[in-house]
């Protein structure tokens, strides 16, 4: 196993009710900017259980956090929050809007002339506004660890960034607030998930068996809960509840911890939102079955320790089991609605071209954290795709 440090500072308020208890863990007289997205939260009676909660606050809000928050949104958030000099922000919303708020968190502080720094310059964020998060849609794991993603519309560019200050103060996962998502979205947080697992999992062997079958154990339980809250009529609460919980666990550092992890999957795949605005999770269930097939020898042991351990597959060559597990992982995608190929979203080799050449313009040796994904291997990945 690798050498690590593992922190996670995340207090989790999990289960139904638990929004009532947010007050416990905000600074008694703080000021207090609640932001959320398009609207989802006024309709499933969320935002009114927060405003409850918050009886005695002085609140103010910030709404309208686009799906992939763009930075020229939130820097109007900060202006708020300079102008109002809030001292607590309350995320309330899904991915977008926890990262959109972390954002806002280190952007408000930011000393240099231009926030987009913090993202295209990847600066040193050195102070934060504290934050803390009420889950509605269970996918990123954003609420338990310290990153973002956001996406300046006017360049088409989606960067990530990330410091231990933007950990959320707490957390409240309650899967009733998940109970209004529509199916596509409960499919994209099962498939986000699931990769999120695959990037820490699908690489090198270290012996690290904690790691693995605690990998796995996420990976099937996504399998299984997935698949019936994406067929359940009506949502179910435990189905709920342990698909945020998976999803929760899959990004919060543990897994990835002592381990190679790889990343190239969400590189190519935010790529794919920046340009064609293609949901994120759907950009993953594209890109993974392309960086399998194309990595199938290089990462044969792990493959093969997937295919025997998710999908049981125990007969046949070794090539044959490699290839029916990157079958079986694009038939689960497609079992929860999702189009795995690029042509279906009608994205075509013009694309494929641009992306290269924004992989090539930025020098990028490799394209995640291992050197087995060049730019040239994205490349045949993406074609693989079409
Ligand atoms: O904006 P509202 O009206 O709230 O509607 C949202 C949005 O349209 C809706 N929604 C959320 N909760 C709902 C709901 N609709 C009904 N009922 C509810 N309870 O769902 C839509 C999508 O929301 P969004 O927040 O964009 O989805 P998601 O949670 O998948 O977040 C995606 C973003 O997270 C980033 C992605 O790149 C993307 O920008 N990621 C963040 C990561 C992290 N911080 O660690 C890691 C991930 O890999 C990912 O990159
Ligand atoms: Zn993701």
């Amino acid at each position: 196993m690798n050498n690590f440090d593992f922190y996670n500072p995340v207090n989790i308020l999990f289960g139904k009710g638990k929004i009532a208890e947010i007050k416990k863990h905000i600074p008694v007289g703080a000021k207090v900017l609640i932001t959320f997205g398009g609207g989802s939260i006024k309709k499933n009676g969320v935002y009114d259980q927060v405003i409850k909660a918050l009886d005695g606050f002085n609140v103010q809000e910030f709404g309208g956090i686009e799906p992939n928050p763009h930075f020229e949104t939130l820097m109007k958030a900060v202006e708020v929050v300079k102008a109002e000099k809030i001292d607590f922000l309350l995320a309330v919303g899904g991915g977008s809007v926890l990262d959109g708020t972390k954002f806002i968190a280190a952007a408000s502080c930011y000393k240099g002339d231009d926030a987009w720094d913090i993202l295209a310059k990847r600066a040193r964020v050195d102070s934060a506004i504290d934050l803390g998060a009420v889950l509605t849609l269970a996918a990123t794991g954003s609420e338990m660890n310290s990153g973002g993603v956001v996406t300046k519309a006017a360049t088409k560019e989606k960067l990530a960034f990330g410091s231990p200050l933007l950990f959320p103060k707490f957390s409240v996962l309650d899967p009733e607030a998940t109970y209004s998502l529509p199916k596509r979205q409960i499919a994209n947080g099962v498939a986000d998930a699931f990769v999120h697992v695959m990037e820490q999992y699908l690489t090198y062997p270290v012996n690290s068996p904690v790691q693995d079958r605690f990998s796995e154990g996420l990976l099937i339980t996504l399998i299984e809960e997935g698949i019936k809250a994406y067929d359940s009529e009506t949502p179910n609460y435990d189905e709920y509840a342990n698909m945020m919980w998976a999803a929760t666990m899959a990004l919060n550092g543990l897994i990835g911890s002592g381990v190679q992890s790889d990343w190239a999957t969400h590189m190519i795949g935010h790529e794919l939102t920046a340009f064609h605005g293609i949901d994120h999770a759907v950009t993953l269930a594209i890109v993974l079955p392309g960086l399998m097939t194309h990595l199938k020898d290089k990462r044969s042991v792990k493959l093969l320790q997937y295919a025997e351990r998710i999908w049981n597959i125990t007969e046949g060559s070794e090539e044959e089991r490699k290839a029916m597990a990157i079958v079986k992982t694009e038939d689960f995608f497609n079992r929860l609605g999702i189009k795995t190929r690029l042509s279906e979203h009608n994205v075509g080799q013009e694309t494929i071209d641009t992306i290269i050449k924004r992989f090539t313009d930025k020098q990028l040796l490799s394209i995640g954290m291992l050197p087995d994904v060049k730019i040239e291997d994205a490349e045949k990945i993406l074609v693989d795709r079409l």
